[in-house]
């Protein structure tokens, strides 16, 4: 015993909750089922009952906007707007929340207002839209409840371009914030120890995610990064690895905005038209510059960059590092970043803080006033990848049409912002308020036509029901059918989902993991057909219903032949859309590459991966667009597996005898000990029974890590369990009808 000190008390603290090494650092390789469960409803402080619809739709929008617009047209003493505006900083800072959107997984975007919360509140390109939010905290504090970060965040981007009389296409409220950090979103390979600043060099190493630059026809960006760099929201401005080569800038851009679902002229409307407002910010070299928000000193209270030349904002301040203005008039939307940039020479030359970025040749060309000292004025500024916009042989022509025709320009510009910002909100249905644009449609919000026809009601349902499961077709492939239509919906960007039929259209009808399925569409087509000709009164079935409705009926018929009776909820008021409603190269992003619900491997995984990526992990990623809780995605898989709905009508994975009767035979194989498991062929295992040796099942990786997964397993075994059958069946038919209803915002927000 040493003296003094108490034996048993210790006097040594190692670690606390959450401290490291934490289980990712040990087990790198696990499959993190838990991230499932992400801002879950325990995160969230205003309880799951709110109802963000009604309080939104409270509010006086106008009365808040005017309020956004005067605050914009004041100053602040702890960070005093450039030029007496807050406007441009706070353009960028909703261009950035919006920004973060990649189209490969949806995930991204103003949305949830991921801009609050690690890795992105830290990313060096967010630098200073920590005081962005920091200043409208007022207005949020004001308004409180009624209104998300992530609605501020882009109303306020609208009033700021309102403002400087940019006439803007429209606003939808409606984003419901997250709570926590995104720690799953796979935002690129890129490793280092973040807490200096130096690591930010590192950081944006490049050759990590890119493959064959330099003009390689094999100039890749890793899937499903959209952004350049890491810690970057799109490309770095100085060009390709500093490069300041503004060619290969517009390559950059071109990859990272079309990753961004953005076309070419959008691409030239989002930049020409940005870069009319505000200015970059260089004044003091980055290695003077403090930690970021996630790594600051506590007393700074979740601000970061610390910057301590003088008053550290104002004239004196650093953000990106580029320093100056595009245009002579930094606060009037006007068609003078494209005059400029096509009026004169540009020349390289480096900003106080050492980034490369041009300037005008021509020593008369017009100047622009500093943001701070009055009767101070500066030469005008152009980044690589302003120049890029010029050079580049397909912007080139997009940026002369602005330029001869400045009302296109602003239309342009308006159109792109709107999509931009509300890309990732899903369905029309979801705009709130009385600036969203309900009337036309466009293209990128994957139109659907309005319920123009009374539905079909109980009765109707009954009889089609029966006429379904009378067609001929098996309980299997009706219930492929409605899963197939349904599982493309993404809880990320609300895209997908069996709502429009959008099943029987191009590309989703081309795609081998939906090829079972089309013969039952057809067929489904004819009975609705039929319907349709003898009903009256206008009354009509879609085909999106029927396809749903078919998948009901087979999953009830699928219970009783397994000895339960259930009810599967059905919800009429799909409709079915048309090939021009549809992007069709904006669809095939909704291609799974892996499918492990309907057991679906693409035959590209093992050569688009290296290898690196094992396919439960593609699965866990589809379970999470899904929306999925960890239960919902094992009891949704072994249902599809009792109803024997695989891609190609394999019975790998179907472990059990009766294939077609709703069972709970999938988890009580995957937890028995009864059967030995053997890698056979590639992804493929053999299930044989200890006793006899026989050969029972075949399974893949994506059936097998229900038994093998700590915490898939824990929820396999109480569906395995005595008392698990009726619980499995009861929560099968819960977790079906989530995901045919998962589309339809016209029932729920
Ligand atoms: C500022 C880069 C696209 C709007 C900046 C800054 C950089 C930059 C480096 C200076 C940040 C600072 O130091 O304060 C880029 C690049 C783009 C791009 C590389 C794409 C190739 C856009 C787009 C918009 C936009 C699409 C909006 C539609 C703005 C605004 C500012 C700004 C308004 C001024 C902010 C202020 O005055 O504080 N941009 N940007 N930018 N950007 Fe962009």
């Amino acid at each position: 015993v040493l003296a003094g000190k108490c034996p048993f008390g210790g006097d040594r603290l190692g670690g606390a909750f959450g401290s490291k090494p934490t289980l990712q650092d040990w087990y790198p390789n696990r499959l993190r089922v838990e991230q499932l469960h992400r801002n879950g409803p325990r995160a969230n402080p205003l309880g799951e009952e709110f109802d963000y619809k009604a309080a939104f739709e409270a509010i006086d929008l106008q009365a808040l906007k005017a309020e956004i617009k005067q605050f914009l047209q004041t100053s602040v003493s702890w960070w005093p707007s450039d030029y007496g505006n807050y406007g441009p900083q706070m353009i960028r800072m909703a261009w950035h929340a919006a920004g973060t959107y990649r189209i490969a997984d949806g995930r991204g975007g103003a949305g949830e207002a991921m801009q609050r919360f690690a890795p992105i509140d830290s990313w060096w390109d967010n630098g200073n839209t920590d005081k962005s939010r920091r200043l409208i905290w007022p207005i949020k504090q004001k308004y409180g409840d009624a209104l998300s970060w992530g609605d501020l965040m882009v109303l306020v981007g609208n009033c700021a371009l309102e403002i400087m009389n940019f006439p803007t296409y429209g606003y939808a409220g409606g984003r419901h914030d997250a709570w926590e950090a995104d720690d799953a979103t796979y935002w690129g390979p890129e490793y280092v120890n973040m807490s200096t600043v130096e690591s930010f060099d590192k950081m944006t190493d490049r050759s990590k995610r890119w493959r064959g630059e330099n003009g390689d026809a094999d100039y890749d960006l890793e899937q499903p990064l959209a952004a350049t760099n890491q810690a970057i929201i799109y490309v770095d401005p100085e060009g390709p690895n500093k490069s300041g080569d503004p060619l290969e800038s517009a390559r950059d851009i071109r990859i990272a905005f079309t990753r961004m679902a953005m076309n070419d002229e959008e691409t030239v409307a989002l930049i020409a038209g940005g870069h009319a407002f505000g200015k970059s910010h260089g004044m003091v070299a980055p290695d003077r510059i403090g930690a970021p928000p996630e790594m600051a000193p506590i007393e700074q209270m979740g601000l970061g960059w610390h910057n301590p030349e003088g008053s550290g904002n104002a004239e004196n301040t650093m953000t990106n590092g580029i320093e100056g203005s595009w245009t002579p008039d930094p606060t009037t939307w006007d068609n003078s970043y494209l005059e400029n940039l096509f009026r004169f020479e540009w020349e390289q030359t480096k900003s106080p803080a050492g980034a490369l970025q041009w300037t005008p040749k021509d020593p008369d060309a017009p100047r622009t006033p500093d943001a701070h000292i009055p009767g101070k004025t500066h030469p005008l500024m152009m980044m690589t990848s302003d120049i890029a916009l010029k050079d580049d042989p397909v912007y080139r022509p997009i940026c002369e049409r602005f330029l001869a025709d400045f009302d296109y320009f602003t239309l342009q510009f308006s159109k792109a912002w709107y999509k931009l910002t509300h890309r990732d909100m899903g369905p029309k249905e979801r705009y709130l308020g009385e600036e969203r644009t309900i009337e036309d449609d466009l293209l990128w919000q994957d139109p659907i036509p309005p319920v123009d026809h009374p539905l079909i009601d109980a009765g109707d349902v009954a009889q089609l029901k029966q006429a379904i499961l009378g067609s001929g077709v098996s309980v299997s492939d009706l219930a492929f059918t409605a899963f197939s239509a349904a599982s493309t919906y993404r809880d990320t960007d609300k895209r997908g989902g069996a709502n429009g039929a959008r099943i029987a259209l191009a590309p989703q009808k081309d795609w081998a993991v939906n090829r079972r399925a089309m013969p039952v569409v057809e067929r489904l087509r004819g009975i609705a057909d039929e319907f349709n000709a003898k009903a009256a009164g206008g009354k009509r079935v879609s085909l999106a219903d029927l396809i749903v409705l078919g998948g009901c009926a087979a999953v009830e018929r699928a219970a009783a032949d397994g000895g339960h009776t259930v009810d599967v909820p059905f919800t009429p008021g799909r409709m079915d859309t048309t090939d021009d409603r549809t992007d069709a190269d904006s669809f095939e992003w909704l291609r799974p590459m892996v499918d492990g619900f309907r057991n679906y491997v693409d035959d590209r995984f093992e050569d688009v991966t290296g290898g690196k990526i094992a396919p439960e992990q593609m699965f866990l990623d589809r379970a999470n667009l899904l929306g999925l809780s960890a239960p919902e995605w094992a009891v949704l898989t072994a249902g599809l597996r009792a109803l024997g709905a695989n891609w190609d009508g394999s019975d790998t994975g179907v472990l059990t005898e009766r294939v077609g009767a709703l069972s709970n035979d999938f988890f009580t194989v995957v937890t028995s000990m009864d059967y030995e498991w053997a890698k056979s062929d590639g992804d493929t295992f053999a299930l044989r029974d200890r006793d006899s040796g026989e050969q029972r099942y075949t399974a893949s990786r994506c059936d097998l890590i229900f038994g093998a997964n700590s915490q898939l397993r824990a929820i396999s075994e109480v569906y395995a369990a005595s008392t698990g059958e009726a619980r499995f069946v009861r929560d099968f038919v819960a977790v079906w009808n989530k995901v045919m209803m998962a589309d339809r915002y016209d029932t729920h927000q």
